[in-house]
């Protein structure tokens, strides 16, 4: 009986601990299936204890500056952001003055007008263009996509667009492509109407790094992400804590429990015995007159 309980017990812990650990690896169970159709990267925030590369971050916005703000907003970030813990964590000092190099519209003034100024670390990115339709018309009719939540909202994330961004290629021969629209691999429909935006050597790392067209999506994209998720290395470490912690509960209750039923399991069990012994006596003289047993 003891042994059935503590099989059963058993059996539901390890059943726990394997709910457990698959909900801890679906992250990574997703990753790998996503990976199938899409190139393939080593993500370092990939995983449930995934974190940002930092210089990849710092690299990754210059390139977001220099090559994509001319057309896509990012419009969730702040400059503030750029200097917060899990982000690209530039220095204060740095961050104050990436958002000074920006002119923002403000106002009213007393005289009830509208003026620009330098960039605060508190204002949102300042976006290419004033509103969705006039992005369109500059792009002949296709809309830059916002990147603040891209990396989420499209299926295979980062490297969907690390495929997309690598993905430009010749039509094949008899392709019909009109002015503005390209080829690209890894575009739902093949046609993109944004030309290829990176190629070897297009920006200038200042930290040593190469750059050919492969390292700069890779940076871009990581800078991607974390924009579309600026909290995930917080959360990730809470994921953590809240997994340790509830590993450490359950070994625990584990040990309690076991405690517990030692302490009174036999017993029951010779209870348990006398009360078979019983019903036993019972249905050997059922359906008899009671007037006969001796
Ligand atoms: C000249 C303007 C322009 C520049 C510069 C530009 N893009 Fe685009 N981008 C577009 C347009 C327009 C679209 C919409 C294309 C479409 O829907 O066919 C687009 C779409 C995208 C998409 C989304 C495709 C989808 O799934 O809808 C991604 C990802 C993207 N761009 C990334 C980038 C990155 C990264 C950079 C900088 C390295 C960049 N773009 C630079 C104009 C631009």
């Amino acid at each position: 009986m003891k042994e059935k309980m503590l099989q059963h017990l058993n059996n539901l812990f390890s059943k726990v601990f394997l709910i457990i650990f698959i909900i801890g690896n679906s992250n990574l169970a997703h990753s790998e299936e996503r990976n199938t159709e899409f190139l393939k990267n080593n993500w370092s925030f990939d995983g449930v204890f995934g974190t940002f590369d930092r210089a990849s971050l710092q690299r990754g916005y210059q390139v977001y500056q220099e090559v994509c703000a001319g057309c896509h907003s990012v419009q969730h970030l702040s400059y503030r952001n750029l200097s917060e813990k899990g982000g690209p964590e530039f220095l204060p000092e740095e961050a104050k003055a990436i958002a000074a190099q920006f002119e923002v519209i403000d106002g009213p003034n007393e005289d009830g007008e509208m003026f620009t100024r330098p960039g605060r670390l508190s204002d949102k990115f300042v976006m290419p263009f004033p509103n969705v339709k006039a992005a369109a018309a500059a792009n002949g009719g296709a809309y830059p996509p916002d990147m603040s939540v891209l990396a989420k909202a499209r299926k295979g994330g980062a490297d969907y667009i690390y495929s997309l961004l690598m993905g430009y290629e010749e039509a094949p021969a008899g392709y019909e492509l009109d002015d503005g629209v390209y080829y690209n691999k890894y575009m739902p429909g093949n046609k993109i109407k944004m030309a290829e935006p990176i190629s070897d050597g297009i920006v200038e790392y200042s930290d040593g790094t190469e750059t050919t067209k492969a390292q700069i999506s890779r940076d871009v994209t990581t800078f991607l992400v974390w924009a579309g998720d600026p909290h995930l290395e917080a959360r990730h470490k809470m994921g953590f804590k809240v997994f340790f912690y509830l590993i450490i509960l359950l070994t625990l209750v584990y040990f309690s429990k076991q405690k517990v039923w030692s302490r009174f399991g036999s017993k029951r069990e010779e209870e348990e015995e006398a009360f078979d012994k019983a019903e036993k006596a019972v249905t050997k003289y059922e359906g008899e007159d009671p007037k006969t047993f001796k």
